[in-house]
């Protein structure tokens, strides 16, 4: 075990990450280049498991079953898990599975990736539990595709960049749902810029601005911890704020322009239309973000009742500007746009497409440590605006403090549904993870 995740307070320094900081080209154009030739241990049925069947998850596994057709293999669902029972038996009705192959609590993923000759897992329960079961299929030698972001804070980050590595070394290929990265009018745009379209990139915006707040299920749940969970997008442990949680996709963006990730930021934000709601996240932040070569990345998010919205980039450069979801305007020049192929499928379906020929092919493709990155720069961000100081990548890193319950990242399969702390939201001047953690659990699971 890499000495970084088996300590949560061992410094990692940059250099070290930046090691294996390679960025992969966008998979839809490695899917292109593969060769024509399948490897000769390819399997003809590609089993897959499904962790987290809400929203996401079985529109992922629908997802994945019509990519295996298209990739020319046999796809199955073998089984799933949610934490919820009536959540996990939608694999009767959604996947033909019986009911001993829907698994629930919080040892339903472990029985999960238990299921015997299964070379998938699709991870997508909210992000809180991301580090654990990713460690936990990459142990488990499964192939991967995992929901974004990976992570709410420092030691979650620090277990996904170690369990990247170790997917790497075990030739596992991993997928991200951050689906811009295969999507033929973000990847041949982007594709553009780095090859100099509009010269040096200095500046980049992201938005993800939303008419209107974020969905809350209600206080239902026999403990605090079901109620948060239920809600999990109302709790830091479990989203990581609607900035890591959402806008992570333009980040996602804006780095993979850049090559890089930030190192430092400066930000701002609030709460103010989330009153009478559980939880304790924000609603809107506004944060700048510098680049190691001084390039600034200026990103807006939020989730209050306004009169426009937009989830989007912009691009300049010393010779132009550019949206890189397919538009690229050179200085005195025409505008070059993308255009459809025809030939295209939704960017749901290309991610798990990219995956599977990724694992028929044994071709390289990981993107355990671009999408970490991407994570990371949202929590700098999230923490620069809740505390009202300078954020820095080390710092954030290095950072020991944890939001979530004590066995979480230890043995997440050992919590039980017991008691749970409430935090207050934020306050910038008293919130400062890095130095006096802001009420520091009182009652552990
Ligand atoms: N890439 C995209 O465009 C996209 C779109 C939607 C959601 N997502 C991501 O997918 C993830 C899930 O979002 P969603 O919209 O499906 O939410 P959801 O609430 O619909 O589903 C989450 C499911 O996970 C289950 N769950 C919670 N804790 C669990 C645990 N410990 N073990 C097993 N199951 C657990 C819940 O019961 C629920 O059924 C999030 O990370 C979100 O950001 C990505």
């Amino acid at each position: 075990m890499p000495d970084h995740l088996s300590s949560s307070s061992t410094a990692v320094s940059r250099r070290q990450f930046l090691k294996h900081s390679t960025v992969l080209a966008a998979s839809a154009a490695a899917a292109a280049s593969f060769p024509a030739v399948l490897h000769a241990q390819s399997p003809r049925v590609i089993n897959a498991v499904i962790i987290g069947l809400g929203g996401r998850g079985s529109g992922a596994g629908r997802d994945f079953l019509e990519a295996a057709k298209a990739a020319g293999v046999e796809g199955k669902i073998a089984g799933v898990a949610d934490i919820f029972p009536d959540a996990a038996r939608k694999g009767v009705e959604n996947f033909g599975l019986s009911e001993d192959k829907c698994f629930s609590g919080f040892d339903g993923f472990q029985k999960a990736l238990e299921v015997p000759n299964v070379q998938y897992a699709i991870l997508a329960t909210p992000p809180g539990f991301r580090p654990a079961y990713f460690q936990a299929a990459v142990a488990a030698g499964k192939h991967v595709f995992m929901e974004k972001p990976v992570a709410v804070d420092g030691p979650g980050c620090r277990i996904m960049y170690a369990a990247a590595a170790a997917a790497r070394q075990k030739n596992l290929k991993v997928v991200a749902g951050t689906q811009r990265r295969h999507q033929g009018g973000y990847v041949e745009t982007v594709q553009r810029l780095r090859d100099g379209a509009i010269g040096d990139i200095h500046t980049l915006r992201a938005y993800w601005v939303n008419g209107g707040p974020i969905w809350h299920r209600g206080d239902h749940g026999a403990t605090e911890l079901e109620k948060q969970i239920r809600n999990w997008y109302h709790y830091i442990w479990l989203c990581g704020d609607h900035i890591c949680e959402q806008h992570v996709h333009n980040i996602d963006v804006c780095n993979w322009i850049v090559g890089d990730h930030p190192v430092k930021c400066w930000g701002m934000g609030a709460r103010q239309q989330l009153d009478g709601k559980s939880g304790e996240i924000w609603d809107n932040f506004a944060v700048e973000y510098e680049y190691p070569n001084g390039a600034r990345m200026f990103s807006y998010c939020g989730q209050i009742k306004r009169a426009w919205s937009s989830v989007s980039e912009a691009v300049q450069g010393t010779r132009g500007t550019a949206d890189p979801g397919g538009r690229i305007q050179p200085q005195g020049g025409a505008a070059w746009r993308y255009r459809k192929t025809g030939a295209e499928v939704s960017p749901y379906v290309q991610e798990h497409i990219d995956l599977i020929n990724a694992i028929l092919r044994d071709a390289d493709l990981n993107e355990g440590k671009q999408v970490t990155d991407s994570t990371l720069t949202a929590i700098m961000g999230r923490e620069a605006a809740y505390s009202g100081a300078a954020g820095d990548w080390e710092a954030a890193l290095n950072s020991t403090f944890r939001y979530g319950p004590d066995l979480l990242y230890t043995e997440p399969a050992k919590m039980t549904w017991g008691a749970f702390r409430t935090l207050q939201p934020p306050m910038p001047g008293l919130h400062d993870i890095y130095k006096d953690p802001p009420s520091a659990p009182t009652v552990q699971i």
